[in-house]
């Protein structure tokens, strides 16, 4: 639980740490390379923490120097994996291709759904499907066995991020070329493509949303390489700085470009910002926040990741704010935590919600639905007088490093009184 007390003037500086959805599918592509790799600006977090845990099953090795992760994936064994640990982490799914290269066969269990939609894996599985992959649904697993087909292939990964970057795993090592369309070209999924392509994969990018593989014998290993900041943490605290600093805040590594259409919005709302040097923002107090409409898209669009936290901003504003959540069916069932809050709001159907004038939120005991609901509480309680309180905050641990800390360090009054976190469901 967190204990959150009202507090409108932060001040400090705040540096982004690695993008969570970078290192995820990092670390098992790294099982590709079969040798030693040092990542930098990795984030320590549950999931990280799961995902190492996982693979030490397999035999790789690992070890922390401070936010450097030393990875050795030299010897692996084809040990059983534990499936009650993939079970728990919906970004297994990347584990798909390189065990596969691996195993040969493998029955994980179905990633299922989760709070913000349906979560189908059609793109990731005929992908796999369409070089050689066969799978058949077993109860709750998947059990796949892979027949390598061995010639070029043109693959549609459907604008997918986890299924593109499972094609690209599955494909860096696969005779002879690959043409992956309509791929995804998140910021995360780019720095997967920049890691392959330091290990001497050939991966080339078309403005068409396509990426063309062509093989290569074998990987290269021993090398550093860094994880790239986390362009939703960066946003999430653009929204903060605008609602609760004393004046300004800066952000170091905040991925400036990446968030072009996030910045846009933010700017159209009344937020001043300043790009101070090197990939450092400088996010200005606003005191008269105007109604915008947004919806998501996929990048470089307006990030869905960030609709809820760009939300409690919407509460804010002088006016009504529509809300257009493209990608998830279930993203908007959040905003009943809002409601608690009694902010005035309409949910139109699933995917559309209105946010009318501003509100001044009343405190309650709220629920984090996911980890960026999550965060978007812990926003709304930094702007609400009194103390308010936070529960099932597994989520915003599983992906927000040291998050507490980071307020704290901003002069936030936030405190987890929770138990010391054991493994997250
Ligand atoms: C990734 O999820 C991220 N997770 C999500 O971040 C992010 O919200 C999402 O991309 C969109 O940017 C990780 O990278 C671990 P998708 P992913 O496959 O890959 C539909 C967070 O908060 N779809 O791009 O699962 C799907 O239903 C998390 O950090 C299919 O229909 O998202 C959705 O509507 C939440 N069939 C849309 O595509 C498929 O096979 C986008 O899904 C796959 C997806």
């Amino acid at each position: 639980m967190l204990k959150i007390n009202w507090w409108k003037k932060l001040s400090g500086v705040v540096k982004i740490s690695g993008s969570k959805n970078a290192a995820l599918p990092i670390i098992w592509a790294c099982l590709l390379l079969r040798g030693k790799i040092i990542l930098n600006n990795m984030p320590k977090i549950k999931d990280v923490e799961t995902f190492l845990d996982i693979i030490s099953e397999i035999w790789a090795k690992y070890s922390w120097k401070e936010n450097s992760l030393s990875l050795d994936t030299k010897n692996l064994k084809s040990n059983k994996l534990n499936y009650e640990k993939i079970k728990k982490v919906r970004a297994s799914i990347f584990l798909l291709s390189p065990i596969l290269l691996y195993f040969w066969n493998i029955n994980i269990p179905f990633p299922g759904w989760c709070n913000i939609g349906k979560r189908p894996i059609d793109s990731h599985l005929n992908s796999l499907k369409s070089i050689g992959f066969d799978y058949k649904y077993v109860w709750e697993n998947i059990e796949i066995s892979w027949k390598l087909e061995e010639w070029d292939k043109i693959i549609n990964s459907g604008f997918s991020v986890s299924a593109t970057e499972n094609s690209l795993i599955a494909n860096v090592l696969r005779k002879w070329k690959t043409i992956l369309k309509n791929v995804a070209i998140e910021p995360h999924v780019m720095n997967l493509v920049d890691l392959l392509r330091k290990a001497w994969a050939d991966i080339k990018i078309r403005y068409s949303h396509e990426i063309i593989i062509k093989w290569v014998e074998k990987l290269s290993s021993d090398f550093e390489f860094d994880i790239v900041s986390d362009y939703i943490e960066s946003g999430t605290f653009m929204v903060l700085w605008a609602l609760a600093s004393e004046k300004y805040l800066d952000i170091k590594n905040a991925r400036i470009w990446d968030l072009y259409s996030f910045i846009k919005k933010l700017e159209e709302s009344g937020v001043k910002t300043e790009n101070l040097w090197w990939d450092t923002l400088r996010v200005y107090r606003c005191e008269n926040i105007k109604a915008v409409d947004i919806q998501t898209n996929i990048f470089p669009g307006f990030p869905t990741d960030l609709q809820s936290s760009f939300a409690i901003l919407q509460t804010q504003a002088n006016g009504m704010s529509k809300v257009h959540e493209v990608l998830f069916e279930w993203r908007l069932n959040w905003f009943v935590e809002l409601e608690k809050m009694w902010v005035k709001l309409a949910l139109l159907n699933p995917h559309e919600a209105i946010i009318f004038w501003p509100n001044k939120l009343v405190p309650a005991v709220v629920n984090s639905w996911d980890l960026r609901a999550g965060m978007a509480m812990v926003i709304a309680w930094l702007i609400t007088e009194w103390e308010t309180s936070v529960t099932q905050i597994q989520y915003i641990y599983r992906w927000y490093e040291d998050f507490v800390e980071k307020l704290q360090n901003l002069w936030a009054d936030i405190e987890d009184t929770s138990q010391p976190m054991t493994h997250i469901l």
